[in-house]
């Protein structure tokens, strides 16, 4: 059946307060497509799994707790097509290489392998997936707003809210418990060239809640922390290792010298889901890369000379020395790492 466009303003059932970019609606995956953000809001209600996997690889959706959940409701699609285990097998791991470098995704899946194997019900399964990363990140919320001041501006990158997660968000859910607190926060926030999900999906999200919130270009971070201007840095996670390395989009471990270099602690925040034990350290962890014309082009008009080219790796690992302490649901964790 072909895909269902949906009203604005959708909201998960039984949690109407909740802006998810990712949930199951009366036998649909429900997504907001985060490349028309800010300008549109476009909800699409999809019954293909085949879809889900595209949108997670073009973008649709992203961020890595909201792929896991996307990965993990393709999976329940899946499973209603009566397919052979081999040929299951194999679809499953084109879910999980469409983003390599999400930790989540992988677990999701393999997670949804399992409840199958088990023979449990896969659409039950995929929505405990996404029902415990949104409690997760309520629990992150909770935690790391304890080690926010009173009153000061937070820096981050990229977009780690409710719009990559089932919802609430890590890095702005600490942000976002904070402020319900009492603290008086401010976000300044990395436009994070090229898909600009700190200026198109962070802003939108945060005025939203009237969280005041501002953007600057990548390259002035270090400039604003080099001022004092920034009580602390507080970033998502893609992949942490074993020992602390952290895998986060790309420009973050720039990000993590210069706060490291001026004094500002730099925070992690990720579900228990995004920690890979079976990682020892970031050198194992692998780096997505993606079409190059991300760099070359912006808004569709290609802005290099001719016969130049460009490199476009979407992630980069900040060795664990530069973390000043990374909060999951579990904990607030620092060196030497037990997660
Ligand atoms: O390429 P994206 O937009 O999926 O990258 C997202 C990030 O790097 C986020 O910081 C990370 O997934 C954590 S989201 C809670």
């Amino acid at each position: 059946m072909a895909a269902v466009r949906l009203g604005p303003r959708q909201r998960p059932p039984g949690h109407p307060d909740v802006l998810s970019p990712v949930f199951w609606l009366h036998d649909r995956v429900v997504l907001l497509d985060q490349r028309r953000l800010p300008h549109e809001e476009v909800w699409t209600g999809y019954d293909d799994a085949d879809d889900i996997v595209r949108a997670i690889r073009e973008m649709e959706v992203r961020g890595a707790p909201a792929i896991g959940c996307a990965g993990a409701f393709a999976v329940a699609l899946m499973a209603r097509l009566g397919l052979p285990s081999v040929e299951l097998r194999r679809r499953m791991r084109a879910i999980v290489e469409a983003r390599p470098t999400a930790a989540n995704l992988a677990v999701a899946v393999h997670r949804m392998a399992n409840a199958l194997t088990m023979e449990r019900d896969p659409v039950v399964e995929a929505q405990l997936i996404w029902k415990e990363d949104l409690a997760a990140c309520r629990e992150i919320g909770n935690r790391g707003a304890a080690l926010l001041p009173a009153e000061g501006t937070i820096l981050t990158h990229c977009n780690a809210g409710g719009l990559a997660t089932a919802g609430y968000g890590t890095a702005l859910g600490i942000v976002r418990a904070a402020v319900a607190a009492g603290k008086r926060i401010s976000v300044l926030c990395d436009e994070t060239r090229p898909w600009l999900q700190g200026a198109r999906l962070t802003t939108w999200e945060l005025a939203q809640d009237g969280i005041p919130v501002e953007v600057i270009i990548d390259g002035a971070a270090a400039h604003f922390l080099s001022r004092g201007e920034i009580a602390a840095v507080v970033v998502g996670a893609d992949r942490i290792a074993r020992n602390g390395d952290v895998a986060n989009k790309i420009g973050t471990v720039g990000l993590a010298a210069a706060a490291s270099t001026f004094g500002v602690p730099f925070y992690v925040a990720a579900p228990q889901t995004t920690v890979d034990r079976s990682t020892e350290n970031g050198a194992e962890i692998p780096i997505e890369l993606r079409d190059v014309e991300e760099v070359a082009s912006i808004e569709g008009r290609r802005v290099l000379p001719d016969g130049v080219g460009a490199r476009n790796p979407v992630f980069d690992v900040t060795p664990a020395r530069l973390v000043t302490a990374v909060v999951t649901d579990t904990g607030v964790w620092t060196a030497p790492y037990a997660f």
